[in-house]
């Protein structure tokens, strides 16, 4: 029997490491276990109880606006303790959050072999996005189990050095959620506005606090008023840099509903409800795509650049005139929209789950 320590911190965490941790829970070989971080705490418990899952350990080290340095010390020392305590065979981290990077370190330290989920990811540019681009190339170097969602992580792996027989091909997880949920009929739990056509917007980045997110949500106010007949729809990340801004500057607007942040099944059924999706999230990216919902990207690059390559996610950074432009193009234009609005699937298949419970059960020669 491995025991298989499965750490999550935030909402994508738990989207995208929930599949891992039912079919590892299948598999008589595994003792699964979950540390949960709680870095969020209201968005982690909303996707915790869709999926049913309990934490074996909490270390509830949300603290409002929270620093880098603080988040990072109050993981690496709870951490720390879990790890001294449970003895894993296997800790799997997914992503890039501070989480992520701290528990690596913290398992690292011990001399626990580390899965690193969603492996591979690189913009190149230390400081874009912040700080997730350091945290993924820290954890990175720390893993024993890479698991690249694409061909193209993991060449960006096999250019740091990495070994290619620590690399497995497998899909991105979030895939395999999104296929699960997005069969469900849901409804929306918020009452809209009577509206021809829905626009999604989310966002939160670090790097776009400040004077971005100021532009971005005066480019949504343009267009809103521009677009009457449209509903807006933003459910507003709960960091006070992002929700204090957008309730300043778009709160009055009748045909912009601003909500608090959806659960998961809502939130694939408001993206399936929608025209055009604007955003600066990197789940969204990826599960946009396969429902065919075109993607305007509020960042100057990205570490998924399959689906730009296949013309159905534009980076559009966060300038005032561009993002109205790009927007109003996929409003007014058929055929430009069209072309966005394709359907396909760079980031996997559904299966990604499977095959990183696979590759373990064959390296942990069970
Ligand atoms: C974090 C991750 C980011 C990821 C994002 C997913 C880091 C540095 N950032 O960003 O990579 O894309 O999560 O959403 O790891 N808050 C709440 N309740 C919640 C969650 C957050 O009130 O459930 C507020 C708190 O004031 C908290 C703040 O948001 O201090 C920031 O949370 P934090 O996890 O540090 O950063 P995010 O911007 O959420
Ligand atoms: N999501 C959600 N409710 C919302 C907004 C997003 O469940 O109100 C989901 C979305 O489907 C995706 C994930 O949250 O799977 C993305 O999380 P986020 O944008 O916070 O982080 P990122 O992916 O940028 O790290």
């Amino acid at each position: 029997m491995k025991k298989i320590l499965c750490v999550i911190g935030t909402r994508p965490e738990a989207i995208k490491m929930a599949p891992v941790i039912l079919e590892l829970q299948k598999k008589s070989w595994a003792k699964v276990s979950v540390l949960a971080t709680a870095q969020h705490r209201q968005m982690l418990d909303q996707v915790l109880g869709f999926f049913n899952i309990t934490p074996d350990y909490d270390l509830n080290v949300m603290k409002p606006n929270q620093s880098l340095t603080e988040l990072t010390a109050r993981l690496l020392i709870g951490a720390g303790e879990v790890l001294d305590q449970e003895k894993p065979d296997v800790v799997l981290v997914q992503g890039d959050t501070t989480t992520v990077m701290s528990v690596a370190l913290a398992a690292f330290y011990r001399q626990i072999p580390i899965g690193h989920v969603e492996a591979g990811l690189r913009t190149g540019d230390i400081f874009n996005p912040f700080p997730e681009e350091a945290n993924r190339i820290i954890a990175g170097h720390l893993a024993t189990w890479h698991f690249a969602p694409t061909t193209s992580s993991r060449d960006n792996l096999l250019k740091e050095s990495i070994s290619p027989n620590k690399i497995e091909v497998t899909g991105n997880t979030v895939i395999d959620t999104l296929l699960a949920t997005a069969e469900k009929k849901i409804t929306l739990p918020i009452p809209l506005p009577k509206h021809e056509r829905l626009v999604l917007i989310t966002s939160h980045r670090r790097e776009n606090f400040g004077e971005p997110i100021q532009r971005i949500c005066r480019a949504i106010r343009k267009l809103a008023e521009d677009n009457p007949s449209i509903c807006f729809l933003y459910p507003v990340h709960p960091n006070p840099n992002v929700k204090l801004v957008a309730e300043q500057q778009l709160a009055d607007l009748s045909n912009v509903v601003l909500c608090a942040p959806l659960d998961y099944a809502p939130f694939v059924a408001a993206m399936k409800m929608s025209h055009l999706i604007i955003s600066d999230s990197g789940g969204v990216q990826e599960e946009a795509p396969a429902l065919g919902k075109p993607v305007l990207v509020l960042r100057q690059e990205t570490e998924r650049p399959e689906a730009v390559t296949e013309g159905v996610v534009k980076l559009v950074g966060t300038d005032y005139n561009r993002i109205v432009t790009e927007a109003q193009i996929l409003i007014d234009n058929a055929q430009a929209y069209a072309e966005m609005a394709r359907g396909v699937s760079p980031y996997g298949d559904g299966s990604a789950s499977t095959r990183i419970a696979n590759r373990l059960e064959k390296d942990l020669a069970i």
